[in-house]
């Protein structure tokens, strides 16, 4: 499976992109999914303006943007959600990535990196009732980092056992899949 661990902050100096590139090095020694990093941010998507609704435009936008997001997300055959949590919810900009496209998510499996001050609960309770109307499948795990313990000082501590918690969300997108 081609799993697109998909970053969905837009901040400079963030916190997503530690916790995106630990979740890429601790599944590399998975040798049944062949892993892709993609990131919100570098795809400087803007916000939805077609008139064509995304779930009737059978994957052609007219927005060179997001025709570029299609693609990559197309190729992709599961998902990992690293989110985080804005005032109690998905933030806007990585939402706003996932209303783009209908097409490419929809009957794929996702599973949730959450991370924030309440360790991303809210976030990935909102996310999925998202993702379920995009006829997605999403694992009943999730990560869930709590950034007052396990980035303290700055930098991406993971608690102890995050690592099993991420292959068993790895896992059940698997067993979604099939
Ligand atoms: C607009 C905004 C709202 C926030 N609201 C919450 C919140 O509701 N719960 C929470 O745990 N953290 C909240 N935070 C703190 C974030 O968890 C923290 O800033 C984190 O680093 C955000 O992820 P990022 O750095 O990858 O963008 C908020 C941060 C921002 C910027």
């Amino acid at each position: 499976m081609k799993l697109g661990i998909i970053t969905g902050t837009t901040r400079k100096g963030n916190a997503g992109t530690a916790i995106g590139q630990w979740v890429h090095e601790a599944l590399q020694g998975r040798t049944d999914v062949e892993l892709a990093e993609l990131s919100v941010a570098d795809f400087d998507l803007n916000f939805l303006t077609e008139e064509t609704i995304p779930g009737m435009a059978n994957g052609v936008y007219e927005d060179e943007k997001t025709t570029a997001w299609a693609a990559a997300i197309k190729e992709l055959d599961g998902f990992l959600f690293v989110t985080p949590e804005y005032n109690a919810a998905p933030p806007a900009a990585m939402k706003n990535a996932v209303d783009l496209l209908f097409a490419e998510w929809s009957e794929k499996p996702v599973g949730f990196v959450g991370y924030g001050f309440h360790k991303g609960v809210r976030a990935v309770n909102q996310w999925r009732d998202i993702v379920r109307n995009l006829k997605m499948v999403d694992a009943e795990t999730a990560v869930e980092i709590d950034l007052g313990a396990e980035m303290a000082d700055g930098s991406f501590a993971p608690a102890e056992g995050q690592v099993e918690v991420l292959n068993k969300v790895v896992d059940e997108v698997l067993a979604a899949a099939k």
